[in-house]
Protein backbone atom coordinates (compact mmCIF):
# COMPACT_ATOMS: atom_id res chain seq x y z
CA UNK A 1 0.00 0.00 0.00
CA UNK A 2 1.76 3.06 -1.25
CA UNK A 3 -1.24 5.92 -0.57
CA UNK A 4 0.14 9.28 1.51
CA UNK A 5 -2.28 10.75 3.30
CA UNK A 6 -1.86 14.67 3.69
CA UNK A 7 -4.03 16.57 7.21
CA UNK A 8 -4.38 19.69 8.13
CA UNK A 9 -4.06 19.53 12.18
CA UNK A 10 -5.46 22.79 13.89
CA UNK A 11 -1.86 24.61 15.23
CA UNK A 12 -2.99 27.61 16.95
CA UNK A 13 -6.45 29.41 18.27
CA UNK A 14 -7.47 32.00 15.69
CA UNK A 15 -8.16 35.56 16.75
CA UNK A 16 -10.32 37.11 14.32
CA UNK A 17 -10.34 35.52 10.69
CA UNK A 18 -8.45 32.36 10.77
CA UNK A 19 -4.94 32.81 9.24
CA UNK A 20 -2.64 30.03 7.85
CA UNK A 21 -0.66 29.89 11.18
CA UNK A 22 -3.72 28.64 12.53
CA UNK A 23 -2.81 25.20 11.02
CA UNK A 24 -0.28 22.86 9.90
CA UNK A 25 0.13 19.97 6.91
CA UNK A 26 1.78 16.65 7.62
CA UNK A 27 1.97 13.81 6.04
CA UNK A 28 1.33 10.45 6.88
CA UNK A 29 2.24 6.71 5.23
CA UNK A 30 -1.27 4.87 5.21
CA UNK A 31 -0.73 1.53 7.10
CA UNK A 32 -1.93 -1.84 5.98
CA UNK A 33 -5.59 -1.92 6.40
CA UNK A 34 -6.92 -4.51 9.14
CA UNK A 35 -9.46 -6.55 9.23
CA UNK A 36 -13.15 -4.74 9.29
CA UNK A 37 -11.35 -1.48 8.05
CA UNK A 38 -12.10 0.73 4.84
CA UNK A 39 -9.86 2.96 3.22
CA UNK A 40 -11.51 6.07 1.28
CA UNK A 41 -9.79 8.33 -1.16
CA UNK A 42 -11.73 11.98 -0.63
CA UNK A 43 -12.91 13.78 -3.83
CA UNK A 44 -14.04 16.61 -2.33
CA UNK A 45 -14.01 18.66 1.11
CA UNK A 46 -16.44 20.37 2.25
CA UNK A 47 -15.92 23.81 3.74
CA UNK A 48 -18.67 25.11 6.42
CA UNK A 49 -19.01 27.70 8.59
CA UNK A 50 -19.15 26.15 12.11
CA UNK A 51 -15.54 25.15 11.38
CA UNK A 52 -14.82 28.07 12.52
CA UNK A 53 -16.62 27.97 15.91
CA UNK A 54 -14.43 24.34 16.09
CA UNK A 55 -11.59 26.36 16.55
CA UNK A 56 -12.07 28.39 19.72
CA UNK A 57 -11.63 27.53 23.18
CA UNK A 58 -14.98 27.19 23.95
CA UNK A 59 -18.25 25.07 23.49
CA UNK A 60 -19.87 26.34 20.04
CA UNK A 61 -22.51 23.32 18.21
CA UNK A 62 -19.94 20.56 20.08
CA UNK A 63 -16.35 20.43 22.17
CA UNK A 64 -13.66 22.34 20.27
CA UNK A 65 -10.71 20.86 18.59
CA UNK A 66 -7.93 20.66 20.72
CA UNK A 67 -4.52 22.01 19.46
CA UNK A 68 -2.82 18.90 17.45
CA UNK A 69 -6.10 17.29 16.00
CA UNK A 70 -7.03 16.97 12.64
CA UNK A 71 -9.30 20.03 11.36
CA UNK A 72 -13.06 18.91 11.37
CA UNK A 73 -15.02 18.49 8.23
CA UNK A 74 -16.56 16.31 6.05
CA UNK A 75 -15.82 14.84 2.29
CA UNK A 76 -16.93 12.68 -0.37
CA UNK A 77 -14.57 10.19 -1.65
CA UNK A 78 -14.72 6.32 -2.66
CA UNK A 79 -13.46 3.03 -0.81
CA UNK A 80 -10.67 2.13 -2.45
CA UNK A 81 -9.65 -0.23 -0.25
CA UNK A 82 -11.86 -2.78 1.95
CA UNK A 83 -11.47 -5.46 4.71
CA UNK A 84 -15.19 -4.92 5.58
CA UNK A 85 -18.25 -7.07 3.91
CA UNK A 86 -20.34 -3.76 4.48
CA UNK A 87 -18.49 -1.97 2.05
CA UNK A 88 -16.91 -2.40 -1.44
CA UNK A 89 -14.36 -0.98 -3.31
CA UNK A 90 -15.91 1.41 -5.38
CA UNK A 91 -18.48 2.88 -3.20
CA UNK A 92 -18.88 6.74 -2.81
CA UNK A 93 -19.17 7.80 0.81
CA UNK A 94 -19.58 10.58 2.72
CA UNK A 95 -17.18 10.75 5.71
CA UNK A 96 -16.97 13.27 8.98
CA UNK A 97 -13.50 12.62 9.29
CA UNK A 98 -11.54 16.35 8.86
CA UNK A 99 -9.54 17.86 6.41
CA UNK A 100 -7.38 14.48 5.21
CA UNK A 101 -7.07 13.33 1.42
CA UNK A 102 -7.18 9.72 2.62
CA UNK A 103 -9.28 8.27 5.70
CA UNK A 104 -8.53 4.64 6.82
CA UNK A 105 -11.17 4.34 9.35
CA UNK A 106 -13.63 1.31 10.79
CA UNK A 107 -16.77 0.16 9.05
CA UNK A 108 -18.48 0.70 12.09
CA UNK A 109 -17.33 4.70 11.59
CA UNK A 110 -21.19 6.31 12.87
CA UNK A 111 -19.51 9.32 10.29
CA UNK A 112 -19.49 7.22 6.96
CA UNK A 113 -22.57 7.60 5.14
CA UNK A 114 -22.94 5.63 1.94
CA UNK A 115 -24.40 7.87 -0.75
CA UNK A 116 -26.42 6.97 -4.04
CA UNK A 117 -25.10 6.75 -7.46
CA UNK A 118 -26.47 9.86 -9.19
CA UNK A 119 -25.71 11.46 -12.60
CA UNK A 120 -24.80 14.87 -10.27
CA UNK A 121 -21.02 15.01 -9.62
CA UNK A 122 -20.38 13.74 -6.43
CA UNK A 123 -19.53 17.08 -4.78
CA UNK A 124 -23.45 17.40 -4.35
CA UNK A 125 -23.68 15.41 -1.71
CA UNK A 126 -21.80 17.58 0.70
CA UNK A 127 -24.57 20.36 -0.24
CA UNK A 128 -27.56 20.38 -1.36
CA UNK A 129 -28.19 16.85 -1.06
CA UNK A 130 -25.52 16.95 2.34
CA UNK A 131 -25.52 18.40 5.63
CA UNK A 132 -26.46 22.24 4.73
CA UNK A 133 -29.49 20.63 2.36
CA UNK A 134 -30.88 18.82 5.68
CA UNK A 135 -30.34 21.20 7.69
CA UNK A 136 -32.82 23.63 5.40
CA UNK A 137 -34.87 20.40 5.33
CA UNK A 138 -35.20 20.22 8.97
CA UNK A 139 -35.12 23.33 10.12
CA UNK A 140 -37.63 25.17 7.59
CA UNK A 141 -40.27 21.76 8.20
CA UNK A 142 -39.88 21.41 11.98
CA UNK A 143 -38.94 24.70 13.94
CA UNK A 144 -40.45 26.97 10.66
CA UNK A 145 -43.85 24.64 10.03
CA UNK A 146 -44.70 26.63 6.80
CA UNK A 147 -47.96 27.28 5.87
CA UNK A 148 -49.43 28.26 1.91
CA UNK A 149 -49.63 32.16 1.87
CA UNK A 150 -47.10 32.83 4.17
CA UNK A 151 -44.10 35.37 4.03
CA UNK A 152 -40.67 33.99 4.99
CA UNK A 153 -37.59 35.71 4.97
CA UNK A 154 -34.29 34.18 4.68
CA UNK A 155 -31.12 35.35 4.97
CA UNK A 156 -27.47 34.55 3.53
CA UNK A 157 -30.02 33.73 0.40
CA UNK A 158 -27.47 32.41 -2.05
CA UNK A 159 -25.93 30.07 0.00
CA UNK A 160 -25.82 26.10 0.48
CA UNK A 161 -28.55 26.30 3.16
CA UNK A 162 -30.82 29.53 2.32
CA UNK A 163 -30.85 28.94 -1.28
CA UNK A 164 -32.18 25.80 -0.20
CA UNK A 165 -34.59 26.60 2.50
CA UNK A 166 -36.03 29.30 -0.06
CA UNK A 167 -36.62 26.56 -2.54
CA UNK A 168 -38.58 24.48 -0.41
CA UNK A 169 -40.71 27.09 0.95
CA UNK A 170 -41.47 28.43 -2.87
CA UNK A 171 -42.85 24.57 -3.16
CA UNK A 172 -45.22 24.95 -0.19
CA UNK A 173 -46.66 28.10 -1.63
CA UNK A 174 -45.07 30.83 0.60
CA UNK A 175 -44.37 34.27 -0.39
CA UNK A 176 -40.29 34.32 -0.27
CA UNK A 177 -37.46 37.29 0.43
CA UNK A 178 -34.08 36.42 0.10
CA UNK A 179 -31.35 38.74 1.41
CA UNK A 180 -27.74 38.46 0.05
CA UNK A 181 -24.56 40.15 0.01
CA UNK A 182 -24.48 41.81 -3.67
CA UNK A 183 -26.01 42.35 -7.02
CA UNK A 184 -24.54 38.94 -8.49
CA UNK A 185 -26.21 37.17 -5.66
CA UNK A 186 -29.34 38.91 -5.35
CA UNK A 187 -30.11 38.40 -9.24
CA UNK A 188 -29.04 34.93 -9.00
CA UNK A 189 -31.47 34.48 -5.98
CA UNK A 190 -34.82 35.85 -8.01
CA UNK A 191 -33.96 35.29 -11.67
CA UNK A 192 -32.79 31.53 -11.10
CA UNK A 193 -33.69 30.47 -7.60
CA UNK A 194 -37.59 32.11 -8.12
CA UNK A 195 -37.60 33.74 -4.94
CA UNK A 196 -40.06 36.61 -4.82
CA UNK A 197 -37.51 39.04 -4.04
CA UNK A 198 -34.24 39.33 -2.80
CA UNK A 199 -32.88 42.21 -1.18
CA UNK A 200 -29.23 43.31 -1.30
CA UNK A 201 -27.88 43.98 2.32
CA UNK A 202 -24.95 45.68 1.09
CA UNK A 203 -26.67 48.20 -1.55
CA UNK A 204 -29.98 48.18 -0.39
CA UNK A 205 -31.95 50.26 2.66
CA UNK A 206 -32.98 47.17 4.49
CA UNK A 207 -36.07 48.41 6.19
CA UNK A 208 -37.33 50.38 3.20
CA UNK A 209 -37.45 47.07 1.13
CA UNK A 210 -38.74 44.79 3.88
CA UNK A 211 -41.82 47.51 3.85
CA UNK A 212 -42.07 47.40 0.06
CA UNK A 213 -41.90 43.46 -0.29
CA UNK A 214 -43.48 42.09 3.38
CA UNK A 215 -46.72 44.70 3.34
CA UNK A 216 -48.69 41.76 5.73
CA UNK A 217 -45.38 41.76 8.09
CA UNK A 218 -43.09 38.35 8.34
CA UNK A 219 -44.38 35.03 9.86
CA UNK A 220 -40.72 32.73 9.47
CA UNK A 221 -37.70 34.23 9.51
CA UNK A 222 -34.39 31.74 8.89
CA UNK A 223 -31.46 32.98 10.73
CA UNK A 224 -28.53 32.62 9.07
CA UNK A 225 -26.34 35.57 9.92
CA UNK A 226 -27.52 37.25 13.09
CA UNK A 227 -25.76 40.92 13.40
CA UNK A 228 -27.65 44.11 12.16
CA UNK A 229 -29.70 42.11 9.92
CA UNK A 230 -31.68 40.29 12.54
CA UNK A 231 -32.66 43.79 14.07
CA UNK A 232 -33.84 45.00 10.82
CA UNK A 233 -36.16 42.09 9.89
CA UNK A 234 -37.36 41.86 13.40
CA UNK A 235 -39.06 45.02 12.94
CA UNK A 236 -41.63 43.45 10.51
CA UNK A 237 -42.76 39.93 12.44
CA UNK A 238 -45.45 38.72 12.91
CA UNK A 239 -47.30 37.97 16.27
CA UNK A 240 -47.03 33.98 15.46
CA UNK A 241 -43.63 34.53 13.53
CA UNK A 242 -41.40 31.72 14.14
CA UNK A 243 -37.49 31.82 13.56
CA UNK A 244 -35.22 28.82 13.25
CA UNK A 245 -32.10 30.05 14.52
CA UNK A 246 -29.99 28.37 11.81
CA UNK A 247 -26.70 29.97 13.02
CA UNK A 248 -25.25 34.02 12.96
CA UNK A 249 -21.99 34.19 10.87
CA UNK A 250 -21.74 37.52 11.42
CA UNK A 251 -20.17 36.95 14.70
CA UNK A 252 -17.99 34.03 13.84
CA UNK A 253 -15.29 35.76 13.91
CA UNK A 254 -15.63 37.92 16.97
CA UNK A 255 -12.90 37.75 19.07
CA UNK A 256 -15.53 38.03 22.33
CA UNK A 257 -18.07 35.45 21.15
CA UNK A 258 -19.54 34.95 24.53
CA UNK A 259 -19.67 38.63 25.21
CA UNK A 260 -21.89 39.14 21.62
CA UNK A 261 -25.58 40.01 20.98
CA UNK A 262 -26.88 37.07 19.42
CA UNK A 263 -30.56 36.84 17.87
CA UNK A 264 -31.22 35.37 20.95
CA UNK A 265 -31.07 38.24 22.69
CA UNK A 266 -32.35 40.77 19.72
CA UNK A 267 -35.29 37.98 19.63
CA UNK A 268 -36.10 37.19 23.56
CA UNK A 269 -36.51 41.06 23.81
CA UNK A 270 -39.33 41.39 21.92
CA UNK A 271 -42.69 41.65 22.54
CA UNK A 272 -44.48 39.88 21.61
CA UNK A 273 -41.33 37.11 21.27
CA UNK A 274 -41.54 34.99 18.60
CA UNK A 275 -41.23 31.42 18.93
CA UNK A 276 -37.39 31.15 18.33
CA UNK A 277 -34.86 28.80 19.29
CA UNK A 278 -31.03 27.26 17.69
CA UNK A 279 -31.38 24.32 16.38
CA UNK A 280 -29.00 21.74 14.77
CA UNK A 281 -29.11 19.06 12.02
CA UNK A 282 -28.24 16.24 13.88
CA UNK A 283 -31.43 16.49 16.23
CA UNK A 284 -33.52 14.41 13.10
CA UNK A 285 -30.34 11.65 12.61
CA UNK A 286 -32.99 9.10 12.35
CA UNK A 287 -34.48 11.23 9.03
CA UNK A 288 -31.13 12.03 7.28
CA UNK A 289 -32.08 9.36 4.35
CA UNK A 290 -35.82 10.35 3.89
CA UNK A 291 -34.49 14.46 3.46
CA UNK A 292 -31.90 13.62 1.40
CA UNK A 293 -33.86 11.62 -0.93
CA UNK A 294 -36.64 14.24 -0.64
CA UNK A 295 -34.10 16.80 -1.72
CA UNK A 296 -32.41 14.58 -4.25
CA UNK A 297 -36.19 14.02 -6.26
CA UNK A 298 -36.33 18.22 -6.11
CA UNK A 299 -33.29 18.36 -7.79
CA UNK A 300 -33.89 15.37 -10.26
CA UNK A 301 -37.06 17.35 -11.29
CA UNK A 302 -35.24 20.43 -11.60
CA UNK A 303 -37.54 22.09 -8.52
CA UNK A 304 -34.39 22.84 -6.32
CA UNK A 305 -31.33 24.26 -8.40
CA UNK A 306 -27.50 24.66 -6.93
CA UNK A 307 -24.59 26.50 -7.09
CA UNK A 308 -21.32 25.49 -6.04
CA UNK A 309 -18.06 27.58 -5.75
CA UNK A 310 -15.04 24.57 -6.41
CA UNK A 311 -11.73 25.59 -5.26
CA UNK A 312 -9.34 23.11 -6.80
CA UNK A 313 -6.74 21.88 -4.75
CA UNK A 314 -6.50 20.67 -1.31
CA UNK A 315 -3.68 23.28 0.14
CA UNK A 316 -6.70 26.18 -0.51
CA UNK A 317 -8.65 24.96 2.00
CA UNK A 318 -7.65 27.80 4.61
CA UNK A 319 -8.75 30.39 1.98
CA UNK A 320 -11.51 28.62 1.42
CA UNK A 321 -12.94 28.99 5.15
CA UNK A 322 -12.10 32.78 5.16
CA UNK A 323 -13.84 33.03 1.94
CA UNK A 324 -17.52 31.33 3.56
CA UNK A 325 -16.60 34.25 6.16
CA UNK A 326 -16.38 36.95 4.58
CA UNK A 327 -19.39 35.96 1.61
CA UNK A 328 -16.42 35.61 -1.24
CA UNK A 329 -17.99 32.08 -2.04
CA UNK A 330 -21.13 31.92 -4.23
CA UNK A 331 -23.26 28.79 -3.07
CA UNK A 332 -22.10 26.01 -1.63
CA UNK A 333 -18.12 26.26 -0.86
CA UNK A 334 -16.16 23.04 -2.01
CA UNK A 335 -12.53 22.11 -2.02
CA UNK A 336 -11.58 19.62 -4.82
CA UNK A 337 -8.84 17.33 -3.58
CA UNK A 338 -6.27 16.16 -6.82
N1 LIG B 1 -27.71 24.69 12.84
C1 LIG B 1 -27.15 23.85 11.98
O1 LIG B 1 -27.25 22.62 12.12
C2 LIG B 1 -26.40 24.41 10.82
C3 LIG B 1 -25.94 23.58 9.79
C4 LIG B 1 -25.34 24.18 8.68
C5 LIG B 1 -25.16 25.55 8.64
N2 LIG B 1 -25.58 26.30 9.68
C6 LIG B 1 -25.48 27.76 9.65
O2 LIG B 1 -26.16 28.23 8.50
C7 LIG B 1 -25.61 29.46 8.07
C8 LIG B 1 -25.31 29.38 6.58
O3 LIG B 1 -24.35 28.35 6.35
P1 LIG B 1 -24.00 27.85 4.87
O4 LIG B 1 -23.20 26.61 5.01
O5 LIG B 1 -25.24 27.83 4.06
O6 LIG B 1 -23.03 28.99 4.34
P2 LIG B 1 -23.21 29.88 3.01
O7 LIG B 1 -24.48 30.64 3.16
O8 LIG B 1 -23.02 29.03 1.81
O9 LIG B 1 -21.97 30.84 3.14
C9 LIG B 1 -21.89 31.77 4.14
C10 LIG B 1 -22.55 33.10 3.71
O10 LIG B 1 -22.81 33.89 4.86
C11 LIG B 1 -22.83 35.24 4.49
N3 LIG B 1 -22.01 36.04 5.40
C12 LIG B 1 -20.70 35.89 5.69
N4 LIG B 1 -20.30 36.83 6.55
C13 LIG B 1 -21.39 37.61 6.80
C14 LIG B 1 -21.62 38.75 7.61
N5 LIG B 1 -20.64 39.28 8.34
N6 LIG B 1 -22.88 39.27 7.63
C15 LIG B 1 -23.86 38.74 6.90
N7 LIG B 1 -23.69 37.64 6.10
C16 LIG B 1 -22.47 37.10 6.07
C17 LIG B 1 -22.24 35.34 3.08
O11 LIG B 1 -23.32 35.55 2.19
P3 LIG B 1 -23.65 37.04 1.66
O12 LIG B 1 -22.58 37.36 0.68
O13 LIG B 1 -24.99 36.91 1.09
O14 LIG B 1 -23.56 37.93 2.87
C18 LIG B 1 -21.63 33.97 2.87
O15 LIG B 1 -21.61 33.61 1.52
C19 LIG B 1 -24.40 29.71 8.96
O16 LIG B 1 -24.77 30.56 10.00
C20 LIG B 1 -24.09 28.32 9.51
O17 LIG B 1 -23.40 28.36 10.73
C21 LIG B 1 -26.19 25.76 10.77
Amino acid sequence: MNYINNRFLLQKRPTGMPEDNCWVMDSQKITELQKQEILIKAEYLSIDPYMRGKMNDSISYTPPLKIGEVMVGESVGRVIESKSKNYAVGDLVTVHQGWQTYIKTKDSDPSVLKVPESKLNSSVFLGTLGMPGRTAFFGLNYVGKPQPGETLVVSAASGAVGSVVGQLAKLIGCKVIGIAGGPDKSKYVTQELKFDECIDYKNENVVEKLEKCCPNGIDIYFENVGGEITKMVSKFLNKNARVPICGFISKYNSTNIAGEETPFHVLGALSPKPKHRFFVVTEWLNQFEKATSTLHEHVKNGDIKFRETITTGFENAPQGLRDVLSGKNFGKQIIKII
